[in-house]
């Protein structure tokens, strides 16, 4: 059993969240989400969510893809994980391309799969922002 891992803040739940979960799954059979916390979001990523952390994580447990969520709580907690959760597959969006290599080098294969295009909690904000 393959068991694949990915990271991310999943606020305002998007197609493009859909799409790297959904295609994150097809890597294997077991996808386990790190969603991060609000405190490591406003502390390290500098993110003010609109959803707080119990309302992301529940939006994404729900998730058909996905089997089982755990919290991001800070930068260095990835190799851990891995190791942790016996996973053979770790997922970024390729906005990280090449950022977890190193760190995760010899624990675990990496993958990055390409963003979808134009969406982003960002700009979802920023177009509520700006009326539509
Ligand atoms: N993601 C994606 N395509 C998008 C947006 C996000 O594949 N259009 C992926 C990211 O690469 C990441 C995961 O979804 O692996 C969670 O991303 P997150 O940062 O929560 O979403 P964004 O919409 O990028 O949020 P923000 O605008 O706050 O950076």
């Amino acid at each position: 059993m393959k068991r694949v891992l990915t990271y991310g803040t999943f606020d305002l739940f998007h197609f493009g969240h859909l799409e790297i979960l959904r295609r994150a799954k097809a890597l294997g059979d077991y996808l386990i989400v790190a969603v991060s916390t609000d405190e490591f979001n406003e502390r390290d990523k500098h993110k003010q969510t609109v959803y707080p952390y119990e309302h992301r994580a529940a939006i994404v447990a729900a998730n058909r893809f996905v089997d089982e969520v755990i919290p991001e709580t800070h930068w260095g907690q990835k190799a851990e994980d891995v190791k942790k959760h016996g996973v053979n597959i770790f997922v970024m969006g390729d906005d990280w391309k090449g950022k977890f290599d190193e760190e995760l080098k010899g624990l675990c294969e990496v993958v990055y799969l390409p963003r979808t295009e134009r969406i982003s909690s960002t700009n979802i904000k920023q177009s509520i922002r700006d009326g539509g």
